[in-house]
């Protein structure tokens, strides 16, 4: 499947009821830098893995309150839009809505 495929589509992601709020999970193979996912304030997540910085993926870094922090330099974003909150990135990063039902979440790309 290519990227294009994956844009505005919904991708299941499974049963995501384990993914307690903080806790962040990779889906590598989602997009063309693949996807992490968190629970934060109760609902679900997705941003593009990459940071804006310098290529960083972000499911490797640590989640707190809302924002995400990058694992290399610190830079921070918020995982409700994907915006930047703190330096040294000057930009965001995209964000994708999630949808959990009946025990599967689903991601559309944007
Ligand atoms: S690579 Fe993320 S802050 Fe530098």
């Amino acid at each position: 499947m290519t990227d294009d495929d994956h844009a505005g589509h919904g991708i299941e992601l499974g049963d995501l009821s384990d993914l307690a709020d903080g806790q962040l999970r990779c889906f590598e193979d989602i997009g063309p830098d693949g996807i992490v996912v968190c629970r934060a304030g109760g609902d679900l997540y997705a941003l593009t893995d990459n940071c804006s910085h310098a290529d960083t993926p972000l499911s490797e870094g640590r989640l707190r309150g809302f924002g995400i922090t990058c694992p290399l330099h610190g830079a921070s974003f918020d995982v409700r839009d994907g915006s930047h909150s703190g330096p040294p990135a000057w930009e965001g990063v995209p964000c994708h809505r999630v949808t959990e039902a009946d025990g599967v979440a689903v991601v559309v790309l944007t």
